[in-house]
């Protein structure tokens, strides 16, 4: 394969070797998916200190002095076919705790932690590394905002930029008495370019200085721009809207794969597709429900809606469902799932926690996943439902809106639906949408051709990678 150009992708998180969220299955996921475009790609990331295992089996390739108060070194190698960057820089990344946080809440330095990737990124990208020279830098989020930043005014060396934002929610907020400390320039603190709200905003820094902005789905691009989305950078976004665009998430086709999983199924094998629903049933201690076993399997957060379930439970078991909910986050959401699953035992049953594989069985037995989301920039959860016939239940926002077709008569009719939106995020919607299910799922020939055509539908990278090879060919400089 013919090489067409060299990107540097730089994120906090990346499959497999650092999760919170949908972040880093993308990460882990684009350089595979770009690779039969002619894109090579490699990916930069913070040495956390569960990562400083693999960095004996990797090489030395870039020393990086005076990096917030210590030495910077990066390791290059391999990990599961993922070409990584790791940068070590005990002072900064080798604590206990998550990327972000500890067990006193988040990191008081996590500015100058991620403008230090940043920095590394922007110079490597812009000098070469271990004799690879990155065309483009394709920066993830707010922690990797200022690296077109740094290219802007430090030069660009001819590589072009791009930033994706995987959620507007989190902005990357600094007091503004920290530009000389982020190595910013004092002239660039205007409304137009660094300042933001009196302060600084790494994602703001990446918005306004990126040759390209793209997010996870195009109707999160479209609400980007207005104000109950744009969450006070809708000014910013619609003012490059020229280069704005959307191009859907995938999903890692080989590991979310139904004839896969130890009691196999598909499209033309649903057998094993109801031996999993009543292996997972005995798992759990429940009864097989007479109507439809939904799931959820999300972080616990306001965004995701979880606070709307205690007002739509009680009418879905009432009619015969039951649901099994896999998450963690805010305490008090947890605390509600849990007063859920007392209050009908047997019906509703609640696992706080991150289990992966427990993830897999529950979209392996399940009729249908729930993301009743306030905003979801993509989501990844009906992605997986739709693959493994977990028929989803989505809120019309974002990427939900993107990838799920809604079983109206006119799609049922012309036999295409896939699942059921709602709108908007609120409990009517939420319940009737629910109630729709129920009567989907009591309806055999309707159910199994929702099923069928959920099972059916692409979710795997082609299209979506494609699109980006497009955008990066037209930043060779
Ligand atoms: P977000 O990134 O906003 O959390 P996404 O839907 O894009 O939402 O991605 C979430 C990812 O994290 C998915 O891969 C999902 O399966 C996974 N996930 C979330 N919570 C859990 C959990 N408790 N256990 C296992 N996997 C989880
Ligand atoms: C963010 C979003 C989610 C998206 C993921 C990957 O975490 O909340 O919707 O799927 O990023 O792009």
């Amino acid at each position: 394969m013919k090489i067409r150009g060299r990107v540097l992708s730089v994120a906090s998180e990346c499959v497999p070797l650092i999760k919170t969220g949908g972040l880093a299955d993308v990460v882990g996921a684009l350089p595979a998916a770009l690779r039969p475009f002619g894109w090579e790609m490699r990916v930069l990331l913070p040495a956390y200190r569960r990562l400083r295992g693999h960095l004996g089996a990797m090489r030395e390739v870039w020393r990086e002095p005076g990096l917030w108060g210590g030495e910077g070194v990066v390791f290059a190698g391999a990990v599961d076919g993922v070409d990584v960057l790791l940068l070590d820089a005990p002072h900064l990344f080798d604590r206990d705790g998550g990327p972000y946080s500890g067990a006193g809440g988040d990191f008081g330095d996590n500015a100058q932690r991620f403008a230090a990737l940043s920095w590394v990124g922007a110079r490597m990208a812009r000098e070469g590394v271990d004799g690879w020279k990155a065309d483009v830098l394709h920066a993830h989020d707010w922690q990797a905002g200022f690296a077109s930043a740094y290219l802007t005014y430090g030069g660009s060396g001819g590589v072009g930029s791009v930033i994706t934002v995987h959620n507007i929610a989190f902005q990357g907020w600094a007091d503004a008495g920290m530009i000389d400390t982020l190595r910013l320039p004092r002239e660039a603190f205007h409304p137009g370019h660094l300042e933001y709200y009196g302060g600084l905003s790494s994602l703001k820094a990446g918005l306004v200085t990126a040759d390209r902005i793209t997010t996870v789905s195009p109707t999160y691009a479209a609400e980007l721009m207005r104000p109950e989305f744009g969450m006070g950078l809708q000014g910013v976004i619609t003012a490059r809207a020229a280069v704005v665009s959307g191009i859907l998430n995938g999903v890692d086709t080989d590991l979310w794969s139904p004839e896969a999983e130890p009691v196999p199924f598909g499209v033309k094998a649903m057998k094993g597709k109801a031996a999993n629903r009543a292996a997972l049933c005995a798992e759990f201690g429940m009864a097989e429900p007479a109507g439809p076993l939904a799931i959820v399997v999300s972080r616990l957060t306001d965004q995701k809606g979880i606070d709307l379930l205690p007002a739509v439970v009680p009418d879905f078991v009432a009619a015969g469902g039951a649901l099994i909910v896999l998450g963690s986050g805010d305490p008090a959401l947890e605390g509600a799932m849990r007063g859920l699953e007392a209050r009908y035992p047997g019906k509703v049953v609640v696992r706080i926690g991150y289990d992966e594989a427990l993830s897999h069985r529950l979209f392996s037995g399940a009729d249908a996943v729930l993301v009743p989301s306030r905003f979801e920039p993509c989501g990844l959860t009906q992605m997986y439902g739709l693959r493994y016939g977990a028929v989803p239940v989505v809120a019309a926002v974002g990427g939900l809106a993107d990838t799920v077709i809604h079983a109206s008569p006119a799609a049922m009719a012309a036999g295409v639906a896939t699942g059921v939106q709602f709108h908007p995020t609120d409990a009517v919607a939420f319940g009737q949408a629910l109630r729709q299910l129920g009567a989907l799922f009591a309806d055999r020939k309707a159910w199994a051709q929702v099923q069928r055509n959920a099972m059916s539908h692409p979710v795997g990278w082609e299209t979506s990678a494609a699109d980006y090879a497009a955008l990066y060919d037209g930043l060779r400089k």
